[in-house]
């Protein structure tokens, strides 16, 4: 049986939003947006979708706007503040450790003029909310902060940043809380925050959905245009069906929060233990403040590219980055943000776990990932000490313990 521990690329589809999802996909598929019979079934079932969603945040129905997804909610919340307050400045904050979808959409904002003051992190990959408020000035229009990052897992003082943020009148605050939404008890009543997005898949809900909240009042500027749907701010026909699995997803996920918290964390720690017991294994990400279900590593002298492919023949899925950037032979800007090396960060590792995730998965996991790593990092060293191949088995023993 294979071991999915992939979880922060995507989660399974859960039975039940199947199921919820089933009735708008075979019966009630009319638009929307039709006035008769057909659309009003559909629409019933978008409008109960906002609804139930806006509960599980805290939020009100008015306040959700559907997407196609987490990048696309990134997308909409930068370059809607960004065009909709224009005149009152150009500057945006954010930080060196954001998705590409808050990172690329702000270099995109670039090109237009706009300015964006990246802050760094610290080694755990936390903001330093004295140098954001910092770098805040009287042209600041937004700032944008992820509250859970994707690579490493680290959680950001997202209340404390909100606090510094509003300090300042009229500056918008942008939460990337797609990572975190299914393990952190998000309540938009509480969480001080202007625009949040979250996405289905992360929490066993479908693919290509996704919701930006923005809080009532907050002038943002459609970046799709076409027809009046999502209160004129994503035009396009919903997906209805999607968008009611979402909402049940979540909802679920939020119900069942605090338990499978407490059950990752406790299966993390088990993964954890033989696999940072190699030597030449670090742990990445803050030790503490962290998602449950993610295990992020640095292996010295491997390159995670091997170790995964080499579990992926044992039936193990991890990952060595975000997927995002699987396959890009770019170094993560993430761990390079952190202060690690490229020659370091070749050799990362994340492995995530999720709600579906067993104790057995565990147990076998917690053997064959050690195992892997010792001896791929055993064969780099017995290559580095010695290239050519020359030496005999006992010279290139001596050489490996030299350098293990
Ligand atoms: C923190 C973060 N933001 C945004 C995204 C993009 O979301 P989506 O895949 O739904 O477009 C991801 C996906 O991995 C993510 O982890």
């Amino acid at each position: 049986m294979a071991i999915y521990l992939d979880h922060a690329a995507t989660t399974p589809v859960r039975r039940e939003v199947v199921d919820a999802m089933l009735p708008y996909l075979l019966e009630h598929w009319g638009n929307p947006s039709s006035g008769h019979a057909f659309g009003r079934a559909a629409r019933q079932g978008l409008d109960e979708a906002h609804e139930r969603l806006a509960a599980s945040l805290g939020a009100e129905a008015r306040e959700i706007v559907l997407t196609s997804g987490g990048t696309e909610a990134n997308n909409l919340a930068l370059k809607g503040v960004a065009w909709a307050s224009k005149a009152r400045g150009h500057r945006i904050v954010t930080t060196a450790i954001e998705h590409h979808a808050v990172g690329h959409s702000l270099r995109y904002l670039e090109k237009f003029g706009f300015e964006t003051i990246e802050l760094p992190v610290d080694r755990y990959g936390r903001v330093d909310p004295d140098e954001l408020e910092a770098a805040i000035d009287d042209r600041t229009i937004l700032v944008s902060v992820m509250l859970a990052n994707n690579e490493v897992g680290t959680i950001q003082p997202i209340r404390e940043i909100a606090e510094r943020v509003h300090r300042h009148r009229g500056i918008l605050l942008h939460v990337d809380a797609v990572q975190a939404a299914p393990y952190l008890p998000i309540d938009m009543a509480g969480l001080d925050a202007d625009l949040l997005s979250i996405a289905a898949h992360k929490f066993e809900g479908p693919k290509g959905v996704g919701a930006l909240f923005v809080r009532h009042g907050t002038h943002l500027l459609g970046q799709q245009q076409g027809g009046a749907q999502e209160r004129h701010r994503r035009a396009g026909t919903e997906n209805v069906a999607a968008a009611v699995g979402m909402a049940v997803a979540y909802d679920l996920a939020r119900a069942e929060q605090a338990e499978t918290v407490e059950r990752l964390g406790v299966l993390r720690e088990r993964l954890a233990a033989p696999i940072l017991a190699v030597p030449g294994v670090e742990l990445t990400g803050h030790p503490r403040d962290r998602l449950p279900g993610i295990l992020s590593i640095i292996a010295r002298d491997t390159d995670g590219t091997s170790v995964s492919q080499a579990l992926d023949l044992e039936g193990i899925a991890v990952a060595t980055g975000s997927a995002c950037t699987t396959g890009s032979p770019e170094p993560s800007h993430v761990l390079a943000a952190m202060g690690y090396p490229d020659e370091e960060a070749r050799g990362a590792l994340r492995m995530s776990l999720g709600r579906t995730t067993t104790d057995a998965e565990i147990e076998t996991a917690a053997v064959a990932i050690p195992r892997s790593l010792a001896m791929l990092r055993l064969g780099a060293l017995a290559i580095a000490a010695d290239p050519l191949g020359q030496a005999g088995p006992a010279d290139r023993q001596r050489g490996i313990a030299a350098r293990a």
